[in-house]
């Protein structure tokens, strides 16, 4: 072997140049850290639900792109240390068959070569709105989408498919719905929208930080979704089908929805998914005075879904106090953070203390930076959890996650 052959080789393969942040882009640090625990979050107990009642399940994916469902839910760790020896609930080997089915044929065609070697993972093209190839398979356990795929469908198609997913399915079975939601503080020209109409939508923030000409846009139409009408959707059908259902929202991205930054549908782009991807990035240290939130013109917007707003607004308050709370450990302001400890509700205050405690003690981390290795991350999760501890979803984040359980 020559002297340089080996790093030729390493370079050509790829295990060499430069590392793609999570700052910017599809699977930043956001959509790691926060939307897919989210999603995770939602979906532990369910899951275990299923597998405790089989030794292996079935699992159609709606819109599945080239498999990442696939690997969002194979990674799903147990809730604490000793519930289970494995590192996650869910294996690639607990599944009896996992179908892909999506709408464009590349996808098939990626996934396909991705898992030629899982004899389980099967990608088929389909378009949703018609061609319910499901049907060719005894009834699976769970039907998932992620990341909005079923957006692509009108209320009629999605009514359709919703339909046939319940003719299909017998009791212990999980259908996750996961869309855009209509209230997000993204688009609050939509807010007033009704159900039915199909409204423009891109993925320019593909491109950020640079702000791509109008010629690179492309737009396509999506349906944004209200909880109580997709509600009211689902509980008809069942109805009409004679099942029984149970269905939870999850608002996910209501400050950190991919659209905030750009400010192409409100005109008001604020950089706070950059922000937090600053904060979860080992590297970065904060920016306080960046991290706070100004949606004040949504003030317009609020008579057309006052529950919404003030869920927005109460959010917006203790995510900005969280952050007042990380200026005050900055500036070692101890007369503010005593304060905001001691006059804060109870869940922020425990927050706060806990906050301060790492502060007091940041000299045992052994790491270069940190209030970029071990704050930033630290709020980062706080605000995070924040919107995962909200009650029901109303349809105020970038995503809304429907959860049906078809228990008969
Ligand atoms: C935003 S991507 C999400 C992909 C994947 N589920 C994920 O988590 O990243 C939306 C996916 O829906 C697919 N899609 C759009 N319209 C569809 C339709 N009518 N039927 C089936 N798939 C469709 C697209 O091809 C795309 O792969």
């Amino acid at each position: 072997m020559k002297k340089t052959e080996f790093f030729e080789t390493a370079v050509q393969q790829g295990f060499y140049g430069q590392e793609k942040s999570g700052l910017y882009g599809k699977k930043d640090n956001v959509r790691k850290y926060w939307e897919d625990i989210s999603i995770k979050n939602s979906l532990r107990a369910k899951i275990l639900n299923l597998i405790n009642k089989k030794q292996k399940i079935k699992i159609a994916d709606l819109g599945s792109g080239c498999g990442e469902g696939f690997e969002l839910i194979t990674h799903i760790p147990p809730a604490n240390k000793t519930s289970t020896q494995k590192d996650f609930i869910l294996n690639k080997n607990d599944i009896d068959l996992y179908l892909g089915l999506d709408i464009s044929p590349s996808m098939v065609e990626m996934g396909n070569e991705i898992y030629k070697d899982h004899k389980n993972v099967v990608f088929k093209t389909a378009d949703l709105s018609k061609d319910w190839t499901f049907l060719d398979y005894a009834q699976f356990d769970l039907y998932l989408s992620t990341y909005s795929s079923p957006s692509h469908l009108s209320v009629h198609e999605l009514t359709l498919l919703v339909s046939r997913i319940l003719e299909h399915s017998e009791k212990n079975t999980l259908l996750v719905l996961d869309l855009f939601g209509k209230y997000s503080p993204e688009w609050p020209q939509y807010w007033s929208k009704q159900k039915e109409e199909l409204l423009t939508y891109n993925m320019s923030w593909l491109y950020l930080p640079q702000k791509p000409g109008a010629d690179i846009i492309e737009n396509y139409y999506v349906t944004f979704w209200g909880a109580d009408d997709l509600k009211k959707i689902i509980e008809g059908i069942a109805l009409q089908k004679k099942k029984t259902v149970k269905i939870e929202f999850i608002d996910r991205s209501i400050f950190v929805g991919r659209h905030i930054d750009t400010g192409i549908y409100n005109n008001h782009p604020q950089p706070i998914r950059y922000q937090v991807n600053r904060l979860f990035d080992r590297d970065y240290r904060g920016e306080p005075d960046k991290l706070k939130i100004d949606f004040s013109f949504l003030r317009d917007f609020e008579t057309l879904n006052p529950d919404v707003y003030k869920r927005i607004l109460m959010y917006g308050e203790d995510w900005n106090n969280t952050v007042k709370f990380l200026e005050a450990l900055w500036k070692e302001d101890n007369n503010l953070i005593k304060e905001m400890i001691e006059t804060s509700k109870e869940e922020l205050s425990e927050e706060f203390k806990m906050l301060a405690w790492l502060e007091r003690n940041a000299s045992r981390f052994p790491v270069v930076d940190f209030w970029a290795s071990i704050m930033g991350p630290q709020i980062a999760c706080i605000l995070r959890n924040l919107e995962i501890n909200l009650p029901d979803g109303v349809g105020c984040g970038h995503g809304l996650v429907c959860l049906v359980e078809i228990n008969s």
